[in-house]
């Protein structure tokens, strides 16, 4: 038995009570995965590497979780990621494993990016997000997998995102940069007490996943990084996000499900999605849903949010052509501090893969409640801006108030193409919402 193990152990039991001591006090999703011991502990330097963050330990990762992957042992493995600087490549990992970074370990990308690997474009999506073709590999990713944690005494995994960024920025690109953490048809994922930092492009991506919870993860990106979504909920179903610090360059939490033409023929919603204690600040959406909605979004439950220098508080956005649906969102209890605009909802937003896309494919969105907002040094109230042949319906706000920095004059809503009411909501709305029936069942006062 290597030394480490007894120490891993420990390590793995006091997250598991800390949470459970938690759960008592506080509201939680996190039994829909739960943390799990493994038979077996393995470490990285098991298999030759170095943390010295210059060795490059490509191979030890691969080899270790190959190991995983055919020894199959009973009640999984843990790979455990003892302190230091783990310099590697891209990696996948296998389904019954725990990936386990012990305090001030960090998994670090490499910067070398003239041979990263390349993976299909998603279905849903029909090519790279940002160019035609295939795309990067994530650089931590599980395909196909089940029962897989992530997690630790909060170490890092650190993507080295600059040197992507700038490539980005000089339009020297050739493909779509990779995320740092992507999980594809996969389910029970737990994510839990790890830092994420410096993502080439999006963080956290389960895209066609069912159980994943991501709960005490700090995500961080410089706030004019490109694209650096915290974590994006994409065509996936029964997902918990909760107890998250989440400061990026783009939308701090997005829930999407495929685009235009892709999204609409793969028809895989997103759904059953729960966000919650969340905080952070972006120059572009706190909350975000949609810009792709092709599959569809419904049955959203967002709760006590709290943001800072953010550009938009709350934005659900989608387009013409994406096709899809949005409702049944409940979003409340969202403190706002220094934003541009408190809450959007807008219908066009994004851009198109190419231009098959469907003109008359028109998303709905039906069903929004947004309750429960506080929002100081807010610039610009709201906008909600339907389209014109399909307006949004029962749109709710109940108790909102957002108010501008005490030197500047009242803003105004603005709203086109749009139903539904308003109740409590300061500044007083457009008349849109204030002109409907006042008992409408849809949006009762505000607990
Ligand atoms: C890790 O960080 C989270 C905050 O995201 C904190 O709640 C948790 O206690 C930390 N865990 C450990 C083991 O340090
Ligand atoms: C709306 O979504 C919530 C989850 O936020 C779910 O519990 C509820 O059943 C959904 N309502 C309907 C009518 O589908
Ligand atoms: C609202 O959210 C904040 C965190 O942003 C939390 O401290 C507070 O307890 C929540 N209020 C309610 C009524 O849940």
């Amino acid at each position: 038995m290597a030394p480490f193990q007894a120490l891993a152990v420990a390590a793995v039991l006091l997250p598991l009570l800390l949470q459970c001591g938690a759960a008592v006090t506080e509201v939680s999703c996190a039994n829909m995965v739960p943390m799990k011991w493994r038979r077996e502990v393995i470490s990285i330097t098991d298999f030759g590497a170095v943390g010295d963050g210059k060795t490059l330990n490509t191979w030890p990762f691969k080899k270790a979780i190959y190991r995983i992957q055919h020894m199959r042992k009973r009640g999984g493995t843990l790979l455990y990621i003892p302190p230091g600087v783990w310099l590697t490549g891209s990696f996948s990992l296998t389904s019954h494993m725990t990936l386990y970074l012990a305090r001030g370990a960090v998994i670090k990308a490499t910067q070398n990016t003239w041979n990263w690997p390349l993976v299909d474009p998603l279905p849903s999506y029909g090519r790279g997000r940002e160019l035609p073709g295939k795309r990067y590999m994530s650089f931590i990713q599980g395909d196909g997998v089940s029962d897989v944690i992530i997690t630790g005494e909060n170490g890092t995994i650190d993507g080295q995102g600059e040197v992507w960024w700038n490539m980005w920025r000089q339009r020297s690109l050739r493909f779509t940069r990779p995320n740092l953490l992507e999980f594809k048809d996969s389910k029970d994922i737990l994510i839990s007490n790890v830092v994420f930092q410096n993502s080439p492009f999006w963080n956290i991506h389960p895209v066609y996943c069912s159980n994943v919870v991501i709960k005490y993860v700090t995500v961080l990106a410089p706030y004019d990084s490109p694209n650096t979504d915290g974590i994006d909920p994409d065509s996936s179903s029964n997902v918990c996000i909760e107890d998250a610090h989440i400061s990026t360059g783009d939308d701090l939490v997005a829930i999407k499900s495929g685009w235009d033409e892709y999204g609409i023929a793969y028809g895989r919603p997103s759904s059953g999605i729960t966000i919650r204690r969340v905080s952070g600040s972006t120059p572009f959406a706190g909350i975000a849903i949609g810009s792709e909605t092709s599959g569809g979004i419904e049955d959203i439950f967002v709760e006590n949010i709290n943001l800072y220098n953010t550009g938009f508080g709350i934005h659900i956005k989608t387009n013409v052509g994406r096709g899809g649906y949005i409702r049944n969102v409940t979003i409340t209890n969202v403190s706002m501090n220094k934003v541009r605009k408190g809450i959007r909802i807008a219908g066009d937003v994004g851009d198109h893969p190419d231009e098959y896309f469907n003109r008359l494919a028109i998303p709905s969105v039906d069903r929004v409640t947004i309750k429960n907002v506080w929002g100081v040094d807010v610039q610009q109230p709201g906008t909600i801006e339907g389209i014109r042949s399909s307006p949004f319906t029962r749109i709710c706000l109940s108790n909102v108030k957002l108010w501008g920095a005490s030197s500047q004059a009242e803003q105004q809503w603005q709203c086109m193409d749009v139903s539904g009411a308003a109740l409590g909501v300061r500044p007083w709305p457009c008349s849109e919402l204030t002109g409907s029936t006042f008992s409408a069942g849809f949006c009762t006062s505000a607990l």
